[in-house]
């Protein structure tokens, strides 16, 4: 196949971020080819600050206000318009049900008043591709891919960019859903995690809490025995010190992943380990992961800060990347928003 160019609009709602992006890549080179032409992310972090967590309903109200600023914003920023465009790319699931029929049934009218078809696009997916958006031709396979958000834990192994398999995940609580139960439990404003890893800087525990599973061989997690642990802690030592508490929760789950993780690329003989999601924004947790797949020689990658937590950017990203794995985009009728679309 002689190689094409394909430009890309992705839109992004699955949860309380309104984003959308624009990529221009190549199909039928050997490597993926592509670069960002812009990206919008409008964050809702200060509207659910005030109810210490995401109220579904005035997330989506949000989406509702801000989807079509977002996309003319993008459009703008790359100097283009929708006849530019070549597919639409929308993120169909998992999320939250009122805040994905947002972006979706938004992309099917476009889609209806464009005639442009869909690339229906998972969100993990976009996570899981996001780590190798600076140098993506230069991954060393086979990949570990580790990845850690508010509503997900996985363990996922990548032969190369067309084959993927999840080989472990969290069998309740995701690691983002801790570490924001926890900072509820001190007392700390949502999202938690930025919280608790700014006041762990500053602990030094002479405590430690358990490492949920890592004395079983799967790669599976589980994060609500902890949250419990650290209640209870608290109960019995009312007087412990935060910053103390935050750093000991956060070294119980960075060790926990981490640990699992380097047995994840034992098992599956890994060249390169890469970090996603939101919690991979955790200082501790990148350090860790990096000092650790260096000393078993592994290739270490993670996305910048920006890209962990939400955007649309990874979500353009992945639909390019199912572009390459030779799916065709589809007609409207054959989109629909799915909260527990699970990659398998
Ligand atoms: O990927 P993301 O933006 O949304 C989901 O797809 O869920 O992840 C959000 C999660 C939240 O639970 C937030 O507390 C966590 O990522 N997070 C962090 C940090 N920054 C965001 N967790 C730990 N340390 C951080 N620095
Ligand atoms: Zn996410």
């Amino acid at each position: 196949m002689k190689p094409k160019q394909v430009t890309l609009l992705a839109i992004e709602t699955s949860c309380d971020e309104t984003a959308a992006a624009i990529l221009r890549g190549k199909l039928g080179t050997k490597n993926p080819e592509f670069k960002i032409l812009s990206s919008v992310v409008n964050s809702q972090i200060k509207i659910h600050k005030k109810t210490g967590g995401v109220i579904p309903e005035v997330a989506a109200r949000a989406h509702v206000k801000n989807i079509v600023p977002v996309i003319t914003e993008t459009l703008s920023k790359a100097k283009m318009n929708l006849d530019d465009i070549d597919y639409l790319a929308v993120t169909s699931g998992p999320g939250l049900i009122v805040s994905l029929v947002i972006g979706v049934e938004f992309t099917k009218a476009l889609s209806l008043a464009t005639g442009k078809l869909i690339i229906p696009t998972n969100h993990m997916a976009g996570h899981l591709y996001s780590a190798f958006a600076e140098k993506p031709a230069k991954t060393k396979f086979p990949v570990t891919s580790l990845i850690v958000s508010g509503g997900h834990t996985m363990l996922m192994t990548l032969k190369d960019y067309k084959h993927s398999k999840v080989v472990g995940s969290t069998l309740d609580d995701a690691a983002g859903e801790a570490f924001d139960k926890v900072a509820r439990l001190l007392g700390l404003p949502y999202p938690g995690g930025p919280e608790i890893s700014k006041l762990a800087e500053k602990g030094k525990p002479d405590f430690v809490f358990p490492r949920p599973m890592l004395n079983q061989k799967n790669l599976d997690f589980s994060f609500s025995g902890l949250k419990t642990s650290v209640r209870n802690f608290l109960n019995d030592n009312p007087k412990a010190k935060k910053a103390d508490v935050a750093r000991a929760f956060e070294d119980a789950v960075v060790n926990t992943l981490v640990t699992k993780t380097i047995r994840a690329t034992k098992k599956h003989k890994t060249k390169t380990v890469s970090l996603a999601g939101g919690v991979a924004a955790n200082k501790k947790l990148r350090q860790v992961l990096a000092d650790e797949a260096e000393a078993h020689k592994i290739a270490f990658t993670v996305p910048s800060f920006d890209l962990c937590t939400d955007n649309a950017q990874m979500i353009a990203i992945a639909a390019y990347m199912r572009l390459l794995q030779g799916f065709k985009p589809v007609h409207y009728d054959k989109v629909q928003a799915d909260p527990s679309w699970e990659l398998e």
